[in-house]
């Protein structure tokens, strides 16, 4: 089983990403043939500035690699190295009605937030396609926003060999994790653009500033029960705990009259550092060594291109395009 997913460089990983995608990807990893890479040439439909564009890729990179990506068991890359999706983003571009594009939800959200679309913005899906498409990839971990474009790309591989009569295309499934929306600190959908965001490397301080910050309401603890169902910490809480720990939670939030949010808070931080406190000190000592994670993703885009390569020639042949000379 081929498993492919791309993570776009776009700033400080937060909880949202670890239990939506990144978690998935690293337990997928020893489960067949997986392939990640850093989705780079997508994030220039929305970062214009080349330092950015490298130091962030660098940045994911070492997220990863620091939370477990194993480079021996996974492979790893650059999605820009591998230019070949660009021509494969061509091939299935010519089979891709404009409206089965109009009518993904992340190109309208963006409209909706008056973002003046470029063309990348709009055929942002099929580049998607031809990253899963030019792997043979069977499965596609992503998280409930990315759900679209994995039918959009079943779309596309579909029109493709019915239009040129030929099965150059597996038809991919996506998976979602087993918590596909995780709320922020204050209750919606955690992500960057809400700033509601908690930083899985977020430490000491920082991190008591960000937890401190989580509203509560404003019952006394010391003479009513408070309620775990409708409280924004025990949601985050509930990421990290087990069963046990849940339950035995739920049981102080209702019954411990000593036990008051700022226990709660304490707790959630105890969690967060004990779950990424490991991986924050591997990820500092991979950002001082940028060259190691650049041979990573190098070594990676060796394996990654042939493989796309072949399925590039083979796309070329159905449509009636030359071999390749080089
Ligand atoms: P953001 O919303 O912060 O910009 P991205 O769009 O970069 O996050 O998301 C990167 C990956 O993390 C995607 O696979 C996305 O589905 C997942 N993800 C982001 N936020 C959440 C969340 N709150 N719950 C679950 N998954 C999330
Ligand atoms: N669009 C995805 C995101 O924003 C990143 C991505 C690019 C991707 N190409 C992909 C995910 C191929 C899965 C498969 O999260």
């Amino acid at each position: 089983m081929r498993i492919l997913s791309g993570i776009q460089p776009s700033g400080e990983q937060h909880l949202g990403n670890y239990f939506g995608a990144i978690e998935q990807h690293l337990k997928l990893q020893s489960e067949g043939d997986a392939l990640y890479f850093i989705a780079d040439y997508h994030a220039l439909t929305s970062v214009h500035d080349a330092a950015k564009i490298r130091e962030m890729t660098i940045d994911v990179a070492a997220i990863y690699l620091a939370l477990g990506l194993d480079p021996k068991t996974a492979t790893f890359f650059r999605q820009s190295d591998v230019p070949e999706v660009t021509e494969l983003t061509w091939l299935l571009s010519v089979v891709t009605g404009m409206g089965l594009l109009e009518r993904a939800h992340s190109y309208k959200d963006k409209i909706a937030h008056n973002i003046s679309p470029s063309v990348g913005l709009f055929t942002y899906p099929a580049l998607m396609a031809a990253d899963i498409l030019i792997y043979k990839s069977d499965l596609v971990p992503v998280g409930q926003d990315q759900v679209q474009h994995v039918e959009i790309t079943q779309d596309m591989a579909q029109s493709f060999n019915a239009a040129f009569k030929k099965e150059v295309f597996l038809r991919p499934e996506s998976r979602l994790s087993a918590t596909p929306k995780v709320p922020g600190t204050d209750g919606a959908k955690m992500s960057k653009s809400y700033n509601n965001t908690i930083p899985i490397f977020a430490r000491g301080k920082r991190l008591k500033k960000i937890v401190g910050a989580i509203p509560t309401d404003s019952k006394d603890f010391t003479k009513e029960p408070l309620d775990p169902s409708t409280c924004k910490v025990f949601a985050l809480y509930e990421l990290f705990a087990t069963a046990e720990e849940k339950a035995a939670m739920r049981d102080k939030y209702e019954n411990d009259r000593a036990f008051g949010y700022g226990h709660a808070k304490q707790a959630l931080m105890a969690k967060i550092e004990e779950k990424f406190g490991a991986a924050a000190d591997r990820y500092e000592a991979l950002k001082a060594k940028p060259a190691e994670i650049e041979d990573i993703l190098r070594a990676g885009a060796g394996r990654a291109r042939a493989l796309a390569r072949a399925t590039v020639d083979e796309a070329r042949e159905a449509v009636g395009l030359g071999k390749m000379l080089v």
